[in-house]
């Protein structure tokens, strides 16, 4: 029988799927990210691996895994904690979760939008310690969404709909870059490519969608922050590490930029303290794929990505 390691509780519907194909599941009974170590013990004659953002699969993961290890399916569309190139020589397969989180993660980047902009965060901890003793003229008073203009870093499926959701329920006029252009997209929304230059220069809103590579680690630093207008307010739905965390603290603090919502951080879980103090600052624990829809979509998807390639057939959402 085929063993399969789950690196930590996800829905069950995962585990269930996995033993109705005949696949004998070994899981993490904690929701405890294992160490280094306890995971290369864990996964040790595993045939397929189901991980999670969390674990770093590094080369030492796959070779103490053993020479049948034949999938890591991981449960996350980033793939940025996975050694692919030593997986591609090892002869594994690596799947992800794409599609199924992209309403989710959209849905997300509006929500940070608005939760800056409209203080909502802010306004809600002013709430709940009583101090709403009046109604306020000039209190919480924030920029509008409408008809503003939002910058799009990265235009795949999550940018893309992140830019009609932006279009179609805010009338905002949509930049993007992305390293290819999509004309198709541009007719279809309305959506102009720009330069990063351009993009940072002109929108009111910039949202990162990239992957993070060699390529986009620090994309957002020091000079990205100063083309940005001091109105701007930066979301950050992708990884920690685009952003060069120490130039946000200071673009914060120093006004170059009106605020920032952030569901990802440089150094996960772990938030630069600067950041906590801040009220022009949304910080979600890495939600953005949350919904219900999304996450049952993600147990199914790894395992009938687990399925098929340990029944020796094609993965559905291969990597490489
Ligand atoms: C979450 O961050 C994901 O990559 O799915
Ligand atoms: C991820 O699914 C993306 O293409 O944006």
């Amino acid at each position: 029988m085929p063993k399969v390691f789950i690196c930590r509780p996800i829905p069950e519907i995962a585990e269930e799927l996995l033993k109705k194909a005949g696949i004998q599941v070994e899981k993490n009974p904690e929701d405890k990210i294992l160490s280094p170590d306890e995971l290369k013990k864990k996964v040790t004659g595993m045939d397929g691996i189901l991980s999670l953002l969390s674990d770093k699969i590094t080369s030492e993961v796959l070779e103490s895994a053993g020479p049948q290890l034949k999938i890591v399916a991981n449960y996350a569309v980033g793939i940025d904690n996975i050694d692919i190139e030593s997986c591609k020589s090892k002869g594994v397969m690596v799947t992800n979760t794409p599609e199924v989180l992209t309403e989710a993660v959209a849905e997300h980047v509006l929500a940070l939008m608005l939760a800056v902009a409209r203080r909502v965060a802010e306004a809600d901890r002013f709430t709940r310690r009583g101090e709403f003793k009046k109604w306020m003229p000039l209190g919480f008073i924030g920029p509008s969404l409408w008809e503003k203009t939002i910058g799009i870093i990265g235009m795949g499926r999550i940018g893309s709909l992140t830019g009609e959701m932006a279009r179609h329920g805010f009338r905002m006029n949509v930049l993007y870059f992305d390293l290819k252009r999509d004309k198709e997209f541009e007719k279809k929304t309305g959506a102009k490519f720009a330069s990063i230059p351009e993009l940072l220069k002109t929108a009111d809103f910039v949202s990162l969608n990239v992957p993070l590579t060699p390529q986009t680690k620090h994309l957002i630093s020091g000079k990205e922050f100063k083309t940005m207008k001091d109105t701007a307010i930066l979301i950050n739905t992708s990884r920690g590490p685009v952003v060069d965390g120490k130039a946000l603290v200071s673009a914060l603090k120093n006004k170059e930029i009106w605020g920032a919502g952030l569901d990802v951080f440089e150094e996960e879980p772990k938030i630069n303290p600067e950041l906590m103090k801040m009220d022009n600052v949304v910080l979600t624990p890495h939600i953005a794929s949350a919904t219900e829809e999304a996450r049952d979509a993600m147990a199914r998807m790894d395992a009938e990505n687990i399925i098929a390639v340990l029944e020796g057939k094609k993965a559905i959402n291969p990597v490489h």
